[in-house]
Order: C-alpha cells, then sequence, then structure tokens
C-alpha cells in the first residue's frame, strides 16, 4: 500500500488517547512517586508511551523500581530505551526487565495496538538541517554518524512493516530542531537527528514523541507537518502540569479493529 493511506481494511471511525511521557530516570530509590501519573495515564488513555531514559543509570535495580511504579497501569505499554538506559552496559538486562513485566520494548521494532501502529527506535545525535554532522576524516566522527544513519534506518524498516493507516513514531533523541529549542544550542548536536525526520515525511506518520531535551520546546512540526511532541517529563512539569505531567493525543482510526497477535493489549474497559 501506499505509505500514509488506508489500504481498503478500514473504514467507519473511532479513535484512541495516547499518553505520552519520557525521562522518567527511575533510580534506586525511586518509591511510589511515578504512580499517580501512570495511574492518571490508565484511567485516561487507551495506550501508554514511555519515550527513553526510563530508568537513570541503567541499572536492573532502577528497572525493577520501574516496573513497581507502573503496577497501576493496565492498558497497553510501548517504550523505547534512551541514552542513560546504555549508561552502566545492562540495557540487555533493563529490556527483559521491562518486557517480563510487558511492557513493549521497540529497538526497530514495529507493534499494532487498537488499530495504530507504533514504531520504535532510540535514536541518535547528530544536528540538524544543514548543520548535520556529516562522516567525514576520523574514524570516530564517522561511528557517530553511522549510529544515527543506523537507527534512521531502523525507524524507516519499522514503518514499512506497518500496514495500517495510522501510524505512531516512537523516539528518545529528537526528530527536529523546533522541539530541542530552549537548550543550549551548543549541544543540539546531541540532542537529535534530521536523519531521524526523513522517515517521519516519507510514511506520513501521524504523530512522533520523543524526549531527551528537557529543556526544549513541548511541539513542533516536521517539514512535512508532522506534530512532533516532546515529552520529556521535566518540560511537561514546567509546561503542562507540576503534578501530572502526562501528554494525551488523540489519533483517529478509521475503523475500531482487532489487535495483532503481536500485540497483546486491551481497551481499559475490558476485563482484567
Ligand atoms: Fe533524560
Ligand atoms: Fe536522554
Amino acid at each position: 500500500m501506499t505509505p500514509g493511506t488506508p489500504d481498503g481494511r478500514y473504514g467507519g471511525g473511532t479513535a484512541i488517547r495516547i499518553a505520552a511521557m519520557a525521562d522518567l530516570h527511575c533510580s534506586k530509590t525511586n518509591q511510589g512517586s511515578l504512580q499517580p501519573i501512570f495511574a492518571a495515564a490508565n484511567e485516561t488513555a487507551d495506550v501508554l508511551l514511555l519515550c527513553g531514559d526510563l530508568t537513570d543509570y541503567g541499572y536492573a535495580e532502577e528497572a525493577r523500581n520501574l516496573v513497581a511504579e507502573l503496577a497501576p497501569v493496565k492498558i497497553p505499554i510501548i517504550a523505547v530505551l534512551g541514552n542513560h538506559d546504555y549508561e552502566s552496559g545492562n540495557a540487555d538486562e533493563v529490556k527483559k526487565i521491562l518486557t517480563d513485566a510487558r511492557v513493549r520494548v521497540l529497538d526497530g521494532d514495529a507493534v499494532e495496538v487498537l488499530g495504530v501502529g507504533f514504531a520504535g527506535v532510540k535514536g541518535f545525535g547528530g544536528g540538524f538541517g544543514r548543520r548535520t554532522i556529516e562522516p567525514w576524516g576520523e574514524d570516530a566522527t564517522k561511528a557517530f554518524v553511522h549510529e544515527a544513519v543506523s537507527e534512521a534506518l531502523k525507524l524507516e524498516s519499522a514503518l514499512a512493516r506497518l500496514r495500517m493507516p495510522q501510524r505512531i513514531a516512537v523516539l528518545h533523541y529528537s526528530p527536529i530542531e523546533a522541539t530541542v529549542e530552549g537548550e543550549p544550542r551548543e549541544i543540539f548536536p546531541f540532542l537529535g537527528s534530521s536523519r531521524l525526520e526523513e522517515p517521519l515525511n516519507r510514511y506520513r506518520v501521524a504523530a512522533a514523541f520523543h524526549g531527551h531535551a528537557h529543556r526544549g520546546a513541548p511541539e513542533g512540526r516536521t517539514s512535512a507537518g508532522i506534530p512532533v511532541y516532546n515529552v520529556a517529563l521535566p518540560l511537561l512539569r514546567r509546561t503542562l502540569s507540576e503534578q501530572l505531567p502526562l501528554k494525551i493525543v488523540e489519533v483517529s482510526v478509521p475503523e475500531p479493529v482487532g489487535i495483532s497477535e503481536s500485540a497483546p493489549s486491551r481497551r481499559r474497559d475490558d476485563p482484567q
């Protein structure tokens, strides 16, 4: 099918509510502080997105604390890891702890929930627009750019696997400059990459969510007009609500659809 166009399986109409947040930085001492936010997400949304930096240093104990915090959440949870989740070299263990707690951790993967497709990658830096870092000179520079290109390719192939008209991108790093505005310009190249923007435009996603830029801006658009939401927790606390830092976005679905086998999920009013 043509990206972004109905393939004939969908008609009629409904909507799902997406709750999103990032940069939880769950620590070894976290004890219940996130539970009220997660409980609110469970009450108001159909799916919860966690856009990276789920833990502070990537320790297994931090991941287990996060799982405890997520106890009130019965709706499907989709996550990507962030740079902090890699800090201790335990990213695989962090991912397993979350996956065992039925969090869908995406790393170049795609999943369908309630008729909407979600593609997720961590992403990487590299800068934006004409100032994007190019693979030239030292091997270290080429390796840095290679990582950004690799993440963009993973995002593209994940989006290509989603066959429904409504697709959402879940990222940690920003795909556009607009949502990192507010951060020091000197660190822009470490906050995201325009290479992540190209797949969003090509596959005409309904929206993209990211974190990482704690002092960035809450919303921007890609060059094709696709909304991009920075849902970093510190930013949501500052711009949305100190008590309830949770971004809610409603996405229309042309038809109420069943759930693919790869995405065990349910609406919040279904039997638990
Ligand atoms: Fe962060
Ligand atoms: Fe981060």
